[in-house]
């Protein structure tokens, strides 16, 4: 016998702000974004922060004391910046998640506490986590410092570890108290990190934002040498997309099958555990989406004239569309390993298999089964096409070398 239906809606909001200098005294953004809920009350401030991003930024504990110091009558500080291994490390180690978790109780901190973090994708997924499960959640602020974060992760409403060999196996949906873009710290981001980061722009310009997908071509060459002002542009786009994608959507915390957002992510999250997260997810994802969009070709659902379009965009941005984990085969079968991900996808997805595909740029369609030998044919397309690029380089710098002895 039904008895009752229990109905709960619980609004989220979360302000993005968009800043140069967050520690700068003047600043006032994090100030009031962290005083925004109770501007009365002096709040408890963690920060958490990224071991590369300290290496890189030396002054960064200083730097907070003095902001912190200048907005006392908001802020407090609850102890020294805690400094977290950056990278895929920090979510492989599921001892350091257990131990942040550890130091958040330690000092005491509750659910109205803030654990500032300040990194790339890899420590606010941790951190996040860890914050997220301690007292079933400690506020968040976020400080994203890779354009991976910046113009993805760091403004959506998901954290995890991996785990058991699994990419996000543990973690929450969990939305953050506030978001803070400084632009300034891709000033120290290593180019190879700039360039898997615009992944994820591509990703969102391919299935929502035609014009971004023309500027990001038009942009290249300046986004593919680093040059700080495009990328600055290129996150706030890509940013505004999945912010808009996750508010209006209809399924912020991905009950349903459907993920758009997830398009090439199949491919990616596999070759990510093949290659033992020696490629970035960023990386990863530009191979999956070339894997995805030359499947819809194959399949006949979009143009050879639109996947040439996007594999020449991703190379131009600097991205390899090869790797040889793509190779990999199971013992005896000869099966790629990399069609896994598909098995691995469904799982995490719940339910059916749902793979977002692209009719065009901006056009994209959902399909519950994949060919697998369209798959096979688009990963040898790839290995061709890799090996025709590195035989004309190869013959490049053989000219050039050939040119320097004439000369
Ligand atoms: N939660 C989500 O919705 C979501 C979405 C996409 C990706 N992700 C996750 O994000 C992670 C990838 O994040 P990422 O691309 O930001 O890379 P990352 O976090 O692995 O960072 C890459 C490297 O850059 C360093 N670094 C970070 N900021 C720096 C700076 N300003 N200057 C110098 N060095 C800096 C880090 O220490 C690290 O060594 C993956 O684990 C991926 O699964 C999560
Ligand atoms: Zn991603």
């Amino acid at each position: 016998m039904l008895l009752h239906v229990q109905r709960i809606a619980v609004p989220f909001e979360y302000p993005v702000y968009f800043t140069e200098g967050v520690f700068s005294p003047s600043n006032d953004d994090l100030a009031s974004a962290v005083a925004s809920r109770e501007p009365g009350r002096r709040h408890r401030v963690l920060p958490v922060i990224d071991g590369g991003v300290a290496a890189a930024w030396p002054s960064l504990p200083e730097d907070i004391a003095r902001y912190v110091g200048a907005h006392a009558a908001r802020l407090s500080l609850v102890a020294d910046p805690i400094v977290v291994p950056g990278g895929e490390a920090a979510k492989n180690d599921g001892a350091a998640t257990a131990a942040l978790q550890a130091r958040l109780d330690a000092l005491g901190m509750d659910r109205q506490s803030f654990v500032m973090i300040v990194g790339g994708g890899a420590v606010l997924d941790m951190a996040g986590y860890a914050a997220a499960t301690v007292h079933r959640g400690v506020r968040v602020v976020r400080i994203p410092t890779t354009v991976l974060a910046q113009a993805d992760s760091g403004v959506g409403v998901k954290n995890g570890i991996n785990a058991f060999g699994k990419k996000n196996l543990l973690g929450t949906f969990a939305p953050p108290f506030a978001v803070i873009i400084d632009a300034r710290f891709l000033e120290t981001l290593p180019l190879r990190d700039k360039v898997a980061g615009m992944a994820e722009a591509v990703k969102v310009a391919l299935i929502r934002d035609p014009p971004l997908f023309s500027w990001l071509t038009s942009q290249a060459p300046a986004l593919a040498s680093g040059e700080l002002a495009p990328l600055a542009e290129l996150v706030r786009r890509s940013a505004e997309i999945h912010l808009q994608h996750i508010a209006s959507a209809g399924d912020p915390f991905e009950l349903g099958s459907a993920r758009p957002l997830d398009f090439g992510h199949w491919a990616a999250h596999k070759l990510e555990s093949l290659t033992s997260h020696r490629l970035r997810h960023g990386e990863a994802v530009a191979i999956g989406i070339a894997i995805d969009t030359l499947y819809a070709a194959f399949a006949g659902l979009c143009s050879e004239a639109t996947a040439a379009a996007v594999l020449t965009t991703l190379e131009a941005l600097g991205f390899l569309l090869w790797d040889e984990a793509l190779a990999l085969t199971h013992p005896g079968g000869g099966r790629l390993c990399v069609l896994d991900g598909l098995t691995d996808f469904r799982e995490h997805l719940g339910g059916e298999l749902t793979v977002t595909l692209l009719e065009g740029v901006g056009r994209s369609r959902e399909v519950h089964e994949m060919d697998e030998r369209h798959i096979v044919a688009a990963i040898e397309r790839l290995r061709e096409r890799a090996a025709r690029r590195g035989a004309r380089a190869a013959a490049g710098a053989a000219g050039g070398a050939a040119g320097g002895a004439r000369s």
